[in-house]
């Protein structure tokens, strides 16, 4: 049986790669510190069976020695970062922090132990900046970040890329679209909206609405990386996208519609309401996703339609997501300067 650490297995993604790897009968172990963005909640109801908790800090670098010692892990998911772009605006010390210099620790801490065990780290679409026009950037783009979230992760990169061509290291990285799906905490544009929605509350969109995303359902990017772990090769990149992109307008619109299908009353005071922008915001994010769909044979499964029809469904029947979170962590607007 096969053993894999995810770090950040309390926090959105991660939750739901650990729930699919114990559904492929894999022993897990998570490593998590607990920050404002993990959720109890997102682990309920999972089998203890092949699954092990340790709150540690992956600045931690001699618990982690520890942990790859005794657990002895084929693989590794690294997930375990600060995400929320608005807040990098308000205060990058926590990206830094964890996004860069935990990353050095945990390619320290498997570095010190010279064993193959295989990381795989997850980025994001964001490194490569804005992608004008109707180009998608593949792999040999340039990362040209536009927020301290985004230039801490292209540094966690090329921290990686490093460690592979220096101490070679057995590690690929992941740059994967913007997802959506159950458990994601609020702070981000979708669970915000559905939940404004639920609370008869405005649903602000930054600038004019025309910011463009490419939408990939969750359960989709964790089979990729899944299958990263089988086939992807030492020191490669690999994108995770869906090839579905719309800007925020068209999104919230989407998400309105569903609730007026599903005859859900809507309160008078959800009305989009367009905000200011955010200070070096990207228009367009768009990847070519080739690469990884001719190494894996990978493909999204769960089409944009399909994906906000469940996740919707899947916050209104799990009311208790929202309570347990404090709402100052998600609705106070940031990243204003
Ligand atoms: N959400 C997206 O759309 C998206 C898209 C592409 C890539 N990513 C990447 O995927 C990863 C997970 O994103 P998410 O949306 O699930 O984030 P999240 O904020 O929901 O979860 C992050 C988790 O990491 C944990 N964590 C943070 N710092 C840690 C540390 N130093 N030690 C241990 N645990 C720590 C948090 O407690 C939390 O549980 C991140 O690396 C992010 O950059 C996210």
């Amino acid at each position: 049986m096969k053993r894999f650490i995810v770090t950040g297995g309390y926090g959105f993604i991660g939750s739901n790669l650990v729930r699919l790897l114990l559904k492929k009968k894999f022993k897990v172990l998570n490593i998590d510190n607990f920050s404002y963005s993990a959720q109890k909640y997102n682990l309920r109801g999972i089998s203890k069976k092949n699954y092990i908790f340790k709150k540690i800090d992956i600045n931690n670098r001699n618990k982690l020695r520890k942990i790859l010692i005794n657990f002895k892990p084929h693989g590794i998911f690294n997930l375990a970062a600060d995400t929320h772009v608005d807040r990098s605006i308000d205060d990058s010390s926590n990206f830094i922090k964890n996004n860069i210099v935990g990353v050095f620790n945990l390619l320290e801490a498997i570095k010190s132990i010279k064993t193959k065990i295989k990381l795989i780290h997850v980025s994001t679409d964001e490194v490569y900046g804005d992608i004008k026009g109707a180009k998608r950037s593949n792999e040999k783009y340039t990362y040209d970040p536009s927020s301290p979230y985004s230039a801490s992760k292209a540094s966690s990169d090329h921290l990686v890329t490093s460690y592979v061509k220096t101490y070679k290291l057995n590690a690929l990285i992941t740059n994967c679209s913007n997802n959506y799906g159950p458990r994601q905490f609020p702070e981000k544009i979708i669970p915000k909206m559905i939940f404004n929605i639920i609370q008869n509350k405005p649903l602000p969109i930054y600038s004019k609405g025309k910011n463009s995303r490419e939408w990939i359902y969750v359960d989709d990017h964790c089979e990729a990386l899944i299958k990263l772990f089988f086939k992807g090769k030492k020191g490669e990149k690999y994108n995770i996208g869906s090839g579905f992109n719309c800007n925020n307008l068209f999104l919230v619109n989407s998400i309105l519609k569903r609730f007026k299908k599903r005859k859900i009353k809507i309160g008078s005071k959800v009305k989009i309401k367009l905000v200011r922008d955010r200070p070096g915001h990207d228009l367009r994010y768009a990847l070519n996703s080739q690469k990884l769909k001719r190494t894996t044979n990978w493909r999204p499964r769960v089409t944009f339609e399909e994906g906000i029809e469940k996740t919707i469904e899947w916050y209104i029947q799990n009311p208790e997501f929202f309570k347990n979170i404090s709402k100052k962590l998600f609705t106070k607007r940031l990243g204003l300067l």
